[in-house]
């Protein structure tokens, strides 16, 4: 029996967690906390929400009484940490939120769980999700590996980072039994349309430009999001405490090739004539600071636990635009309020 805390449950990768979670372990009590950012949404967990064994809770992972008092309630065997400001573009106009949720937050959180906790650590789990991202930027040759020496460049990396060193600051200082996964760029169904594939599907469906940053040859890892959370599943159930194990799927797309395929994929299913969507590229401003290109070697985690990823990306890349296209009241809803407001702003200006 087991009652895990996991939090950012309504976020798009949270949401697949937590759905896998409460899906396939009936017998754990799985309890959501989330501040309910732009980024979450709580339909995203629609087919869920009304199971036995899950609970939501609204609140922030910086609120410490309610944190505390979450641990007293349920008395927490585990922590699945998903929790954080997640887009490097706002981390570019606003980087003390980030250092507020992925620094205060996280600290937050591994406080709460230690004093829980009591030095008692059997059969407790503080697993904290984190990013490639933490790893800097690699040249065109070479890979991130557990190993490899932080080197964050972006505040939300820089965030990133700082909470990845907490967390193993509270496994060296008081034994907390700790686990990080670090995973390359996440895609799939319940993105918010505001990270480059989301978008850009809206932005085809819209008839909107496309808006690829610089010349569109960084590259990025991609891994369905569904692989993402059954690598976490299989790590905190039979990864070794303390450890770190990166995640990805040995996929690298420069964006303007992924960007051209997306189009390819939509302008077959709109049944549009081939190379309509691609007239919608639109080369604008670099991102300050953008990263070129990121490549995660998942080495470890294939050899010592046999992980390796379910999909070919086209498959993937398919699955997420049939979802898409199948859930416009899912995409109208969030493209709205907030959201609108800062793709104005985000944009506007090129
Ligand atoms: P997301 O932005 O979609 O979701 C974040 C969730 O956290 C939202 O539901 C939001 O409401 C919640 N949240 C934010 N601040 C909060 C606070 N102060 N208190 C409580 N809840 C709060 O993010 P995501 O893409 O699902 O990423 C989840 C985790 O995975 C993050 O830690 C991110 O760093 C990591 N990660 C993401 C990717 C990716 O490609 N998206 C890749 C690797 C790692
Ligand atoms: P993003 O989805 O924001 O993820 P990350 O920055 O965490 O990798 O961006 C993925 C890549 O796409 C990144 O190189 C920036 C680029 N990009 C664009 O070219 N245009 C866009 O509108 C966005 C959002 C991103």
């Amino acid at each position: 029996m087991q009652t895990i805390l996991i939090t950012g449950g309504a976020g798009f990768i949270g949401s697949h967690l937590t759905r896998l979670f409460v899906t396939k372990y009936p017998q754990y009590k799985i309890v959501n906390l989330d501040a309910l950012t732009y980024a979450g949404n709580l339909s995203n967990l629609k087919d869920i929400e009304d199971a036995p064994n899950y609970t939501f809770v609204k609140g922030d992972i910086t609120d410490m009484a309610l944190v505390q008092q979450l641990f007293a309630e349920h008395q927490f065997t585990g922590v699945l940490h998903c929790a954080a400001e997640s887009h490097v573009d706002r981390s570019i106009t606003d980087p003390l939120a980030f250092v507020r949720t992925n620094v205060m937050g996280t600290s937050t959180l591994l406080l709460a769980a230690k004093e829980s906790w009591k030095g008692d650590f059997t059969n407790k789990l503080f697993y904290h999700i984190s990013t490639d991202e933490v790893y800097g930027s690699l040249g065109e040759t070479g890979f991130f590996y557990e190993n490899t020496a932080y080197d964050p460049r972006s505040p939300y990396s820089a965030s990133k980072a700082s909470s990845d060193h907490f967390v193993r600051a509270f496994y060296h200082t008081y034994g907390l039994p700790i686990k990080i996964s670090n995973c390359s760029n996440n895609y799939g169904p319940y993105h918010f349309p505001e990270k480059l594939i989301p978008l850009s599907i809206n932005n085809i469906i819209n008839n909107k430009p496309l808006p690829i940053y610089g010349k569109g040859e960084n590259i990025r890892d991609w891994l369905f999001v569904e692989d993402h959370a059954g690598a976490i599943d299989l790590i905190y159930h039979k990864g070794i405490i303390g450890e770190t194990y990166n995640i990805g799927g040995h996929n690298e797309w420069t964006n303007i090739d992924l960007i051209k395929e997306l189009c390819r994929q939509m302008d077959a299913k709109l049944g549009k004539p081939a190379g309509t969507s691609e007239k919608l590229i639109t080369y604008v401003t670099d991102r300050a600071g953008h990263d070129m290109r990121y490549a995660i070697d998942a080495t470890k985690l294939k050899e010592e636990l046999g992980w390796m990823p379910s999909l070919q990306f086209e498959e993937g890349l398919s699955k997420t635009i049939d979802w898409y296209l199948n859930n416009p009241e899912w995409l109208n809803n969030v493209v709205s309020g907030n959201y609108a407001a800062y793709y104005e702003d985000q944009y506007h200006k090129r």
